[in-house]
């Protein structure tokens, strides 16, 4: 269903000045407030009930504490409508070991399992009393998932050979997910977390001296050891001991909020990438499309489409949609750089039974474990950093960020310039409107850039401005009112190809005219990412990712306090829809 069409023009706040300071900004006429920054406690007793601010949390503590690394998140709402009681769940995507503790470093098995606790997700009841919110302590649904949580792996993949481990020789048992990322959720009331970067925890102590094979190599793993040392003190990490247990990471997990005892479950389906996020549309027949970027320089943009269809209100239909359907990855034709900044696309079906393209794969199940080899035999579009996928709320066009890509060398008129050090944002309508198509347009929405410093490709696209300008878009979504907010995680040095774009911030944009406004600005060294709104459209959460990452920043509790990771709840002081 279309939302009512909004009257006059979307974009009704004055932009705002970039920043260069340890604070938050936010347009006129609106309030921002910090909110469960790493650390808090979820439970008034027991292990990490209290904040002790010096890192001194043991890793029980930190099992119960709000994780690090705040990205993706999503408001349920307790009931239909409700805008003052809900639960926020949200993703830590990794952490900032030189934080996190005292001494800066992973040097004990319990430093380790510390580290492994603050990734993950947090389930947390909140609840907006006279005008204030709060942590609900000790609610029934607040709850840690961490990278020691048990899983369940499930689809066409679960139980493979390539997910067995010697702790589970079923293959379909993991703990933990890791480098949670984007998010998702589903019309049917469920959590969807995004694995990105998961190589960065596996490496090796070299005691068999086997060199990692082709899907080790082209997902990232180390040769050596890493920087988190897990591989030191927890055997699983070490991928010369354990071959198969980082094919276990990479996936997209769903998650049931409102079942505090249920187990999660890794969607095979959708294919193992560094995935982002996961935007949803369900098509007029109540097919489940789930759009999806791959985060590398020269990966690549996919697409699942399920074979059951959604029934609303239907818990036991709905239960396991991500369990079935075809994985598409795409094309984006015009191969050559016209300068037209649009073209057509096609989406190509990663299916070993139907693409020959696949066949030096054994089955669909190496297909979905090592999905990305299988989109380089399929020939797809080499992208610059696919991040966040968003969809418009009425007309289903899609839009996904392209961050940067410093080694973009081959230009083509959807990744135009070479060493792109700005980014771009992509646009594409289905054929027919239907998100099952395998066809598609596309064109450019913005080509992001810096008109002080460059004159030609590098200045950006008609709709950026001195005023507006910005780098490395990231974190993308529509409100219901289909205003487009753009989340940027890029280079805040303020200088050079830089120079005027101050820290990491969050515009907004309207998809028809083009126009893109600035509405907040992040404190030093963090970026800004994740947004979720209450129903009515009148409280906004975004995240605050890594502050001081670079030792300069104490933000949010200002003095000479540790930077934390928070949430920030914005709203307009008039009560009204944010941007309106
Ligand atoms: Fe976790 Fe691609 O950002
Ligand atoms: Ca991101
Ligand atoms: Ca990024
Ligand atoms: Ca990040």
């Amino acid at each position: 269903s279309s939302p009512p069409a909004v009257a006059g023009p979307l974009l009704n706040f004055a932009g705002i000045p970039t920043s260069t300071a340890d604070d938050i900004v936010v347009a006129a006429g609106y309030t921002a407030t910090v909110f469960a920054p790493w650390g808090t406690p979820l439970f008034s007793s027991g292990p990490g009930s209290s904040w002790a601010g010096d890192a001194s949390e043991s890793a029980a503590d930190q099992a119960r504490q709000v994780g690090d690394n705040h990205d993706g998140l999503h408001f349920f709402p307790f009931t239909e409508g409700n805008n003052d009681e809900g639960l926020l769940v949200m993703n830590h995507e990794y952490t900032n070991v030189r934080w996190l503790f005292a001494d800066g470093q992973v040097d004990s098995l319990d430093d380790a399992n510390k580290d492994l606790n603050a990734h993950g997700v947090s389930v947390i009841h909140i609840r907006r009393t006279a005008g204030r919110w709060e942590i609900v302590a000790d609610s029934a649904y607040n709850r840690r998932l961490t990278g020691n949580t048990p899983m369940l792996l499930t689809g066409p993949a679960a139980g493979d050979t390539l997910l067995q481990t010697s702790a589970d020789p079923t293959g379909t048992l993991v703990f933990g997910t890791l480098n949670n990322c984007g998010n998702g959720y589903t019309p049917w009331g469920t959590y969807l977390t995004c694995e990105e970067n998961f190589n960065q925890y596996f490496g090796t102590l070299n005691t068999l001296g086997t060199p990692r094979n082709a899907a080790q190599v082209r997902y990232g793993l180390d040769s050596n050891g890493t920087e988190r040392k897990y591989e030191q003190y927890v055997p699983r990490f070490d991928w010369q001991l354990e071959p198969n247990e980082s094919n276990r990471f990479g996936w997209i997990v769903e998650i049931d909020p409102f079942d505090p005892r249920s187990t999660p479950r890794k969607r095979t389906a959708l294919g193992r990438i560094k995935h982002e996020n996961a935007a949803y549309r369900i098509g007029a027949d109540g097919t489940v499309v789930v759009y999806m970027g791959d985060d590398q320089a020269n990966d690549y943009v996919y697409k699942f489409v399920s074979d059951g269809k959604y029934v609303a209100g239907d818990i036991r239909n709905n239960a396991n949609l991500l369990d079935s359907g075809k994985l598409y990855v795409a094309r984006f034709n015009d191969g050559t750089a016209t300068g037209d900044f649009m073209g057509t696309g096609e989406w190509i079906l990663l299916d070993k039974a139907a693409n020959t393209a696949l066949a030096g794969f054994a089955n669909q199940a190496e297909v979905l474990v090592n999905t990305r080899l299988a989109a380089d035999a399929a020939g797809a579009t080499k992208m610059d950093r696919p991040e966040w996928v968003a969809v418009h709320p009425s007309s289903g066009e899609v839009y996904v960020t392209m961050t940067n890509n410093s080694s973009r060398t081959l230009i083509d008129d959807a990744n135009p310039r070479a060493n792109n050090r700005y980014g771009q944002i992509v646009r594409w309508r289905e054929t027919g409107n239907d998100p099952s198509a395998t066809t598609f347009e596309w064109d450019l929405f913005v080509l992001a850039g810096n008109p002080t410093v460059h004159s030609d490709l590098r200045a950006g696209s008609s709709n950026v401005t001195a005023e507006n300008m910005f780098n490395s878009p990231d974190g993308l979504g529509f409100d219901k009112d289909g205003r487009l907010w753009i989340q940027t995680d890029g280079n805040y040095s303020n200088s050079g190809d830089f120079a005027g774009q101050g820290n990491n911030q969050m515009l907004c944009a309207d998809p028809g005219s083009k126009e893109i406004r600035r509405f907040f600005v992040g404190p030093k060294a963090c970026e800004v990412t994740g947004l979720t709104f209450t129903p009515d459209g009148k409280t906004l959460f975004i995240n605050i990712q890594h502050p001081g990452e670079d030792g300069n920043s104490n933000w949010p509790d200002g003095g000479s306090a540790r930077p934390r990771s928070a949430t920030v709840i914005i709203t307009k002081n008039d009560g009204g829809v944010i941007g309106s």
